[in-house]
C-alpha cells in the first residue's frame, strides 16, 4: 500500500485558472521519473488568496505555482523571498522550507535556458558587449530584464508603448538599462545582439506589430537573435517577419516549460528534463484547443 504521507502535492492557482497548461507539464514529469505526487489546478480568486496561501500547510501541500492575478500580491503574503523574486516584483513559485513559505520567480530562467537550448553561445563575451533591445516594460519585460542582467549583458534598451512605465523599468534596473521612445525605433543600433517581444502584439486575437517594428527587423544586423514569450501561435507574426529578414529565431514555449523545472524540483527533489517528448505533448493540446 502507498504512504500517502509521501506522496508530495503541488498546486497552480489563478484566476481564471481552467487554460493553465502547468498541469500537463508536470503530471508527464511525474509520470517519466516515476514519481508519487500530484499536481492540481485550484481557482482563487483575489479575495480568497491569502486565506488559501495560509492553509497549504494543512492542506498537505508542499508548493505550487502562482499565477494571473496572485504574482504581485504574493510578494508580500509570503515569508521570503529570493533576488529575483524582489527584483521582479512578482512570484510564480513557492515552497516550504520548514515552516517557512518561500517565494521565488522563475520566469528569468525558462527565458535563458530556452536560449541556452536552442541557441549555442547567445550570451557569450561578443554578445553581451552588443545592446539588447526588449519590447515592453511590464512584468514578463523585467523577468527578461533580470534574466539578461544575470547573464552579463552590458546594455539593454527598452521600448514600450507607454514610454514612462520603460523609464520606471530603467531606474528599477540601473545603469544599463536605457528606455527608448517607440518612435526612436528607426534609429536603433542594426548590431543587436538579441531582440525581444514581451508585449501581446501579434498573438492570436491581438493586434498585429507595428510598421515601425516591421521597418526595424527589416534593418538588423544577420546576427541579431529573435525571439518572443508570446506562443500562441508558436510562430508568431514577428517571429515571422525575423524570418524573413534571415534571423536566427526562438519560439516561447520553451520559456514556460522551462520556467517549470526549479519548482517540480523543490517539491519533488528531483530536476526534470525539458525533451521534445514533452514539447510535442503541449503542442498537442495547444492544437487541440485552438
Ligand atoms: P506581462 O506580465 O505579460 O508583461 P503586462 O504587465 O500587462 O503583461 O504588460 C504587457 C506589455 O505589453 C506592456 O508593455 C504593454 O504596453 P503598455 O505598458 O503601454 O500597456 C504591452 N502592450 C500590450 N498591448 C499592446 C499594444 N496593443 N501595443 C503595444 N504594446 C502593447
Amino acid at each position: 500500500m502507498t504512504d500517502k504521507q509521501n506522496i508530495q502535492k503541488a498546486f497552480v492557482c489563478g484566476w481564471p485558472i481552467k487554460h493553465s497548461r502547468s498541469p500537463l507539464i508536470h503530471s508527464h514529469w511525474l509520470k517519466e521519473l516515476e514519481l508519487e505526487g500530484s499536481y492540481e489546478k485550484i481557482s482563487v480568486t483575489s479575495e480568497d488568496f491569502a486565506q488559501f496561501l495560509n492553509s497549504l500547510k494543512e492542506n498537505g501541500f508542499a508548493g505550487g505555482n502562482i499565477t494571473i492575478p496572485h504574482k504581485e500580491h504574493a510578494l508580500e503574503l509570503v515569508d521570503d523571498l529570493d533576488d529575483a523574486a524582489k527584483k521582479i516584483g512578482a512570484i510564480n513559485t513557492i515552497w516550504f522550507e520548514g515552516d517557512r513559505l518561500i517565494g521565488s520567480n522563475t520566469d528569468w530562467i525558462g527565458f535563458a535556458s530556452n536560449l541556452d537550448q536552442y541557441v549555442q553561445g547567445w550570451d557569450n563575451k561578443e554578445k553581451i558587449k552588443k545592446p539588447a533591445l526588449v519590447l515592453g516594460a511590464g512584468g514578463a519585460a523585467r523577468g527578461i530584464v533580470y534574466a539578461l542582467l544575470q547573464r552579463g549583458f552590458q546594455k539593454i534598451l527598452i521600448a514600450n508603448r507607454t514610454y514612462e512605465k520603460s523609464i520606471k523599468l530603467a531606474e528599477d534596473f540601473g545603469p544599463k538599462l536605457k528606455a527608448i521612445p517607440m518612435g526612436d525605433l528607426e534609429n536603433i543600433p542594426s548590431d543587436l545582439s538579441l531582440l525581444i517581444n514581451t508585449t501581446s502584439l501579434g498573438m492570436s486575437g491581438h493586434q498585429s506589430i507595428s510598421p515601425t517594428i516591421v521597418e526595424m527587423i527589416s534593418n538588423l544586423g544577420l546576427e541579431t537573435i529573435v525571439t518572443d514569450i508570446v506562443y500562441i501561435p508558436l510562430k508568431t507574426e514577428f517571429l515571422k517577419c525575423a524570418e524573413d529578414r534571415g534571423l536566427s529565431v526562438v519560439d516561447g514555449l520553451g520559456m514556460l516549460l522551462h520556467q517549470a523545472a526549479p519548482g517540480f524540483e523543490k517539491w519533488f527533489k528531483k530536476f526534470p528534463t525539458v525533451s521534445q517528448e514533452l514539447r510535442n505533448l503541449v503542442i498537442a493540446d495547444m492544437e487541440k484547443s485552438e
